[in-house]
């Protein structure tokens, strides 16, 4: 099984260009440049000591304020460190034999059904139908699949599938008898997250498991936590019998309270359907490169006729952006940026526009 590579690696960068890490514009993580919520910040320095103790093996208030937030039971709960923790325990543990995901999509999903000796199938998403999930995908769905996972909005695609059809594929599944694993990691950043997510769904499916990142929309992402729901608690047994104790820290164990910052997640949702909107038009008018409609923060374009490495004329301008050339169904002509504030997403429309017109 190979490494896999992600964006906001500024450290390789800053080493490479004898620059400080601080000088470089990340456009390659898809992290809320609003950064860490202020009164979470104000929570860790004023309880600085918690790292003195072990933290609470059961991590029973963060467990609690993950279900106060989704109004679900606590045993139907797991916790990790980052989504990605949630995603390998929930596979090892689930032990498919052959599994299905879209390509392209998030690199470690593959990863973790290889490692637990999964047969992985893609469904090729199509360029011309804007690399969305058509209803094609329910036929790809076969009794001999043991496991579906999706991720939505989709990464690097930023493209979303509604509830009506996600509830199409949910069910056909259910009555397959295959589970499926919905990576909402993003879902916080699209228009209308409440009536996208399959949260209210959790209950009445025993096939359905949810991942969700607090890393994103909470700009935690060097913190590392995430969590997973599903109602199929012997699972959730099992990963807790097999899994290495305190995989969470003491600080991240804290991380519940965001989903209380009632003021955070208001000004987001501003910042998110603002830049959305002034991003995605300015890049529009680019006329070198085709745009996809982003639903998520992050937005994928497509080089036109060029065979310029823009990554690499970017980074001389202080700016990283995620070349998709490690993705399956992607070629190096593909890029993933993230939207950030106006500010930089200003300053990135100037870099680009000089990078392919004047370069
Ligand atoms: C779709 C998706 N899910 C999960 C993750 C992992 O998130 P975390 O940093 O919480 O492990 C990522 C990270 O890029 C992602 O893109």
């Amino acid at each position: 099984m190979k490494k896999a590579k992600h964006g906001g690696n500024i450290y390789e960068i800053a080493q490479r260009l004898s620059i400080k890490k601080e000088e470089i514009i990340d456009f390659s993580a898809n992290i809320n440049p609003l950064g860490v919520p202020k009164s979470f910040k104000k929570a860790l320095v004023e309880n600085m000591d918690v790292i003195e103790n072990y933290p609470d093996p059961e991590y029973n208030t963060l467990i609690e304020d993950i279900a106060t937030y989704h109004g679900l039971e606590k045993e139907y709960i797991t916790v990790g460190n980052g989504a990605t923790e949630v995603i390998f325990s929930m596979i090892s543990n689930l032990k498919p034999k052959k599994s299905l995901i879209l390509a392209p999509t998030f690199l470690e999903y593959e990863r973790a059904l290889l490692r637990s000796g999964s047969y992985v199938n893609y469904y090729y998403l199509k360029e011309e139908n804007n690399f969305q999930v058509d209803e094609q995908f329910l036929e790809a769905i076969d009794e001999k699949l043991d496991l579906v996972v999706i991720c939505n909005p989709n990464n690097p695609t930023s493209q979303l599938i509604g509830r009506e059809e996600m509830t199409k594929i949910l069910e056909c599944c259910k009555k397959k008898n295959i589970n499926l694993m919905i990576d909402e990691a993003f879902t916080d950043f699209v228009d209308d997250p409440n009536s996208v997510s399959m949260m209210p769904f959790i209950k009445d499916y025993d096939n359905l498991y949810i991942i969700k990142a607090l890393t994103k929309f909470y700009a935690l992402a060097g913190l590392r936590i995430g969590y997973g729901i599903t109602v199929n608690v012997n699972l959730l047994e099992k990963i807790k019998d097999h899994k290495e104790p305190w995989t969470i820290n003491s600080y991240a164990a804290m991380a519940g309270m965001v989903l209380k910052d009632k003021d955070y997640i208001k000004e987001s949702r501003a910042w998110i359907l603002s830049e959305r909107a002034y991003f995605y038009d300015a890049l529009k008018k680019i006329d070198k490169i085709k745009v996809y409609k982003p639903a998520s923060n992050y937005i994928l374009f497509q080089l036109l006729n060029e065979k310029k490495d823009i990554r690499e004329a970017l980074l001389q301008k202080k700016i990283l952006i995620r070349s998709c050339n490690n993705y399956k169904n992607l070629d190096p002509s593909f890029y993933r940026i993230a939207i950030k504030n106006r500010e930089q997403n200003e300053k990135f429309i100037n870099a680009f526009k000089e990078v392919l017109y004047e370069g």
